[in-house]
């Protein structure tokens, strides 16, 4: 699978420790920065890495903040985005099989990286359900 990842300051440590874990798995990672804990504005990061994800250029997003919530916000704005907030592994499980997520975020100033590494696992393994789900994602499609 392709992955776009992206972060800001306080989801650079995060980021670097999950790209390798992400590898390992056999997918292929482009980060679209940032590249260090100097203060960046997350919207710099999230918006083009998501737009890549909606014009199909990578397969599935991953973007990480302090919260998580600043990323998420900036990529659920981005047409063609169903972007999740996880912090568990079975709302990662769930996000893929109800919503057929296609970003997940995470904060890394709220989970360790074992957390994140199981979530991310899950979320990159888990399919889409289908079968009722697939109306109510149409209708997001159709909001939009
Ligand atoms: C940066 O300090 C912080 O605001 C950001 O990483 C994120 O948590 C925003 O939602």
């Amino acid at each position: 699978m392709t992955v776009a990842v992206c972060s800001d300051h306080g989801g650079y440590e995060l980021k670097k420790a999950l790209i390798p874990f992400i590898e390992s798995m056999g997918h292929s990672v482009r980060d679209f920065g940032c590249f260090s804990t100097d203060s960046v504005d997350y919207p710099d990061f999230a918006f083009p890495m998501a737009e890549a994800v909606a014009r199909g250029e990578f397969e599935r997003g991953i973007a990480i903040c302090g919260t998580g919530i600043g990323v998420s916000i900036c990529c659920n704005k981005v047409k063609g985005i169903r972007c999740a907030l996880c912090g568990d592994v079975l709302s990662a499980e769930l996000t893929r099989r109800h919503n057929d997520s296609n970003v997940l975020a995470m904060g890394g100033r709220i989970i360790g990286v074992e957390t994140a590494k199981a979530i991310t696992k899950t979320w990159l393994e888990t399919g889409f359900d289908g079968g009722r789900h697939e109306g109510r994602i149409a209708k997001i499609s159709a909001h939009e």
